[in-house]
């Protein structure tokens, strides 16, 4: 039977399978599996249907927006590198929100603290919200907000 629980894709972008051996001063020691359970785990909590998802493909995360608009799934968002350029992830993240639905940008960094090619999202101006600079705990902050806003 099909769960009635509202479904949330956490979308991740390239490198951050990496995670836990990548720059771990700046994105930590925890990998992508650690980042899975975790937030199987939050799901539980806050009544949500969670599936994490990685890719280092532009094509392949912005055919999993597509699903998420024809699927009514709301997306946790960590575009990585492809939040400073990708336009084509950006167009298709317009298609989730432009359909109702909810779009959370998240990164473990905080981008503006660094690079200035980091400081500009091509993703923010579309997105519901945004949560930036707390680590893993980017990702609860947004499923957290995703069902509070659900709940309202
Ligand atoms: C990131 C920040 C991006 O600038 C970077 O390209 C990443 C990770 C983050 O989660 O902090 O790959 O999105």
């Amino acid at each position: 039977m099909a769960s009635a629980l509202p479904r949330v894709l956490v979308l991740n972008g390239p490198n951050l399978g990496r995670l836990g051996v990548r720059e771990p001063e700046i994105y930590g020691h925890a990998s992508m599996a650690d980042l899975k359970i975790a937030a199987a785990q939050w799901g539980e909590e806050l009544g949500l249907e969670v599936e994490v998802r990685q890719t280092d493909g532009e094509s392949e995360i912005v055919g999993w927006l597509h699903e998420a608009v024809d699927a009514g799934a709301h997306v946790v968002l960590n575009p990585a590198a492809f939040t400073h350029y990708s336009y084509a992830l950006r167009d298709a993240a317009a298609q989730v929100t432009t359909a109702d639905l909810l779009l959370i940008e998240v990164h473990l960094s905080n981008p503006a603290t660094r690079e200035s090619f980091r400081h500009y999202s091509v993703v923010a101006g579309i997105a519901t919200g945004t949560v930036a600079g707390f680590g893993f705990d980017s990702y609860r902050l947004a499923l957290s907000a995703i069902a509070a806003k659900l709940e309202a």
